[in-house]
């Protein structure tokens, strides 16, 4: 089946032009095609934007172990209808994603749910190297080196060292810093609400946790990447990366910042917590400049029930994969950034960091994972209307000016006139470490 969507303005590796783009089955075969006589569908998309599916590089499931908050299946209807064509996803599910056995098993399980592409990081413990070493389906290793939602957590030197030296995928982190969290909690006796939350898990707490962590990058010569951060002070820990560092942000920490706590309480409660608003115009100015490659969601749903404990018991996390893409393109339509640039921070950096093959560009032999963006349709977040399971969004009410109006992942629709294609299934993402991640693909 061969596809030509036309007269589109097309984000192309080497910036926007109007283009018509041929895909076959699930492979991009052709940008302007001299001849459109072999063609089977022509998809006309004048006045649209056509673009890269995103990658999201850190998302959090719940599959298995903690489906009633969300499952492979709805949070890849949440991703259709976002953009969202390829997710990596993180390994704090239960049971949790440390063995290569356990890897093929949820391999296996998005294979039958999952309608977009999937890969699923192998977690690291203190004392599962071997599997670490072994394991080949994986974008890459994730460190708790700070404990977030599950009991995943290595922060003890030795355990660290060991990780860097003696394994070679490449590496990401959660940046808090154990004792730091632990210290400030105490003094503040667990915390009394939501807002205290920020002052457990402050700036210092982030800071530690990423110098040490680019310190054990550098002296083992190991890839390694930043996940969430979220304060200015670590953006300037990020330049200098000796083409081993990377680093991304995430929508809450560039969207919101503890005067939220008052409005909207647990609902913006994550790890690492939100910060200031100097710090969201400091990740602002490391995503322009380059110190930030990377923008991901750190998706991680939980019931409103659960959200609306009192603190301390309220737990951590938001669902934001389903308006990730809009947000950005309504920072494109309020001058904050270009399209071009979300489609860097959103579809290549990421997928250069962790050596996905055929992801992140419209180019020939590219996998057909597409999105057709509108950036003038003005659109509602209602919670009423959100695929998540978890069925709220801290964005409930916001207006945002550009969304995804079709998507397609491996060359079929998943997405199109406000429906999603159930019966669509993503294919399993391969990965080329011999590439040498972002620094090393232009
Ligand atoms: O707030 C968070 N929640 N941060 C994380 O890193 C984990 C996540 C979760 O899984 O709930």
């Amino acid at each position: 089946m061969r596809t030509l969507i036309s007269g589109a303005t097309c984000v192309l590796p080497n910036g926007l032009s109007r283009a018509n783009i041929l895909f076959d089955g699930s492979k991009i075969i052709d940008i302007d095609p001299p001849s459109t006589a072999l063609v089977d569908e022509v998809v006309r998309a004048d006045g649209l934007h056509l673009i890269p599916g995103v990658v999201d590089d850190q998302v959090h499931f719940r599959e298995p172990g903690l489906t009633h908050k969300e499952d492979l299946y709805t949070a890849t209807r949440a991703c259709a209808k976002g953009g969202v064509t390829s997710f990596l996803e993180m390994p704090n599910t239960n049971p949790t994603t440390i063995t290569c056995e356990r890897l093929a098993q949820k391999l296996e399980l998005a294979a039958g749910k999952c309608l977009v592409n999937f890969g699923f990081y192998i977690g690291a413990t203190p004392n599962n190297v071997p599997e670490l070493i072994q394991a080949k389906r994986t974008p890459g290793i994730k460190i708790f080196i700070g404990s977030s939602t599950g009991d995943l957590l290595v922060d003890q030197q030795a355990a660290l060292e060991q990780i860097f030296a003696e394994t070679t995928l490449p590496i990401c982190a959660h940046c808090e810093d154990e004792t730091t969290v632990r210290a400030n909690r105490d003094a503040l006796q667990g915390g009394a609400t939501y807002r205290d939350h920020s002052k457990i898990r402050d700036e210092r707490a982030a800071v530690i946790a990423v110098q040490r962590s680019i310190d054990l990058a550098f002296r083992h010569n190991h890839r390694f990447h930043v996940l969430h951060v979220s304060t200015g002070a670590e953006t300037e820990l990020l330049r200098d990366h000796r083409d081993l560092i990377t680093g991304e942000a995430c929508p809450h920490h560039l969207f919101f910042n503890v005067d939220d706590y008052d409005r909207l309480g647990s609902l913006v409660q994550m790890n690492p917590s939100i910060k200031t608003a100097a710090d969201n115009a400091a990740l602002w100015t490391a995503l322009r400049d380059g110190r930030l490659q990377v923008i991901a969601t750190d998706h991680a749903p939980h019931t409103l029930d659960e959200k609306r404990q009192p603190y301390p018991k309220s737990p951590s996390g938001l669902p934001a994969v389903e308006n990730s893409l809009a947000l950005m393109l309504d920072s494109v339509s309020r001058g904050l950034c270009t399209l071009d640039q979300v489609v860097h921070w959103m579809c290549d950096a990421p997928a250069r960091v962790w050596d996905l093959v055929g992801k992140g560009r419209i180019a020939p032999n590219y996998d057909a994972d597409l999105v057709l963006v509108d950036l003038n349709k003005s659109q509602t977040i209602r919670d009423a209307e959100q695929e998540t399971k978890c069925g709220w969004s801290p964005w409930n009410g916001v207006t945002l000016t550009g969304w995804p109006v079709r998507t397609w992942v491996m060359g079929q629709t998943v997405f199109a006139e406000g429906k999603i294609n159930e019966a669509v299934r993503g294919s399993e993402i391969k990965f080329d470490h011999s590439r040498g991640g972002y620094w090393k693909t232009v």
